[in-house]
């Protein structure tokens, strides 16, 4: 065992575990947050995907001693209130079937978006090649990662956010 440091969702975590511990592991049942799924364990499936400094990881096979000091966000973390243009978008297509695959796949979206917020249908389907869905919901997914890229495109820029709120 040993006192591994972790940063999930901008809360620190002193974790008494193996370092070999699957990052999964230690966010499910350590830290207690389960939105994040088991799928198959060995980096095939997505299910378990979450952010390591804002990239998208498989953390069923990340020990975490691996992943010490570096930024977490699970799908707890992507907004307070379940308002995320992603979740929203997932929300209005009803994308979810029986939603075991579902926090994975936007988990991937948001990161997809984050890097590239108009993408094509081809770029949709590069980024969430991984992510696997045995309900077969790709198509409601592509409509609601497109529907989140017209939301965020939308949304004014805020030039000098730094200086918001100095008067
Ligand atoms: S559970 Fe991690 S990729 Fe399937
Ligand atoms: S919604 Fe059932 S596995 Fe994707």
């Amino acid at each position: 065992m040993a006192m591994i440091k972790l940063t999930i969702n901008n809360q620190p975590h002193s974790l008494d575990v193996d370092p070999d511990m699957p990052l999964l592991w230690a966010i499910r049942d350590v830290v207690g947050l389960t939105g994040t799924k088991f799928g198959c364990g060995i980096a095939q499936c997505g299910a378990c995907t979450v952010h390591l400094d804002g990239s998208p990881v498989r953390s069923c096979s990340l020990p975490v001693s691996a992943v010490a000091g570096q930024k977490i966000t699970t799908i707890e973390g992507i907004s307070k209130h379940v308002d995320h243009p992603v979740q929203k978008a997932w929300i209005e297509h009803q994308v979810p079937q029986c939603g075991y695959c579902q926090s994975g796949q936007i988990m991937s979206a948001v990161a997809l978006l984050k890097q590239n917020p108009k993408p094509t249908d081809a770029d949709i389907a590069a980024a969430m090649q991984g992510n696997i869905c045995r309900c077969g919901t790709y198509v409601r997914i592509r409509q609601a990662i497109h529907s989140a890229s017209a939301e965020i495109s939308a949304a004014p820029k805020v030039k000098n956010a730094s200086k918001l709120g100095k008067r």
